[in-house]
């Protein structure tokens, strides 16, 4: 049987908080486990060749949590910024983000654009990071400027189709993902690439993010190759 191509996975990194209150800690200690395992991740994926690996870091409706919770998150990103993705870069590995930027603060915001800038040759592993980020306005997002291309008269309707469509989307010119991974059990998918997942497989599995682990996501890999995968990508 021939092998199912594979470029690019998602995942739904979710269970820090309940990681973390099964071990009787506060639920930002799972988040910052979750941030190294990320990292370890991000690099494992890269070893077992995936050109492309996104995760939901965080998402519009996680700016309704606690002001803690939200501090934590953001500062964890100030720290993963300045320091920790530094790591990525020595590994050759290009770090995008996608969601509205507007949202952040304006330190962070120029940070990200530091670190996409300095990563932005490196072509063999791209880690997407979806910050502030909801499919659905992402979706919203790029109608809007569709319509203001057409309004414009830079574009006619004749011409919206599926693939000038995509391109108004922050996920243009990277392929849609092969794999969806959703940790802790949870089988939603929360508001993420609704229009990018609309043929991946799914792997809902029990672990919680933190423990999530290189090993783990070989197993998934190996499961995919062996799926029937009839409406993959042409
Ligand atoms: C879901 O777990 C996870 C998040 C809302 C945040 C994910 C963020 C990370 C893994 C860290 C990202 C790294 C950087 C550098 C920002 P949850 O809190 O919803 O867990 P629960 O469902 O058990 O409560």
């Amino acid at each position: 049987m021939e092998k199912n191509i594979l470029e690019h996975i998602a995942i739904i990194m979710d269970g820090n908080g309940r990681w973390a209150l099964s071990r009787g800690l506060p639920r930002t200690a799972g988040h910052k486990k979750g941030a190294e395992v990320l990292l370890e991740i991000s690099k494992a994926a890269k070893q077992m060749g995936v050109k492309y690996l996104t995760v939901y870091a965080f998402s519009t409706e996680n700016w309704k949590r606690s002001k803690d919770e939200v501090d934590t998150l953001m500062g964890l990103l100030r720290q993963y910024l300045s320091k920790d993705f530094n790591e990525l870069v020595s590994q050759g590995i290009r770090v995008r983000f996608i969601g509205e930027r507007d949202m952040l603060p304006s330190d962070i915001l120029e940070k990200m654009g530091e670190l996409e800038e300095k990563t932005k040759d490196n072509l063999q592993a791209t880690l997407q990071v979806a910050l502030s980020y909801g499919s659905r306005a992402e979706i919203v997002q790029a109608v809007k400027g569709v319509a203001s291309k057409i309004k414009n008269g830079d574009m006619s309707i004749k011409e919206i189709d599926e693939k000038t469509f995509a391109d108004m989307l922050y996920t243009k010119d990277i392929p849609d993902p092969d794999i969806l991974i959703r940790t802790s059990g949870e089988q939603r998918l929360s508001n993420f690439l609704l229009w990018q997942l609309a043929y991946a497989e799914f792997f809902f599995v029990d672990t919680y993010w933190p423990d999530f682990t290189g090993e783990e996501l070989k197993q998934i890999i190996e499961k995919y190759q062996k799926r029937d995968r009839r409406y993959g990508k042409n």
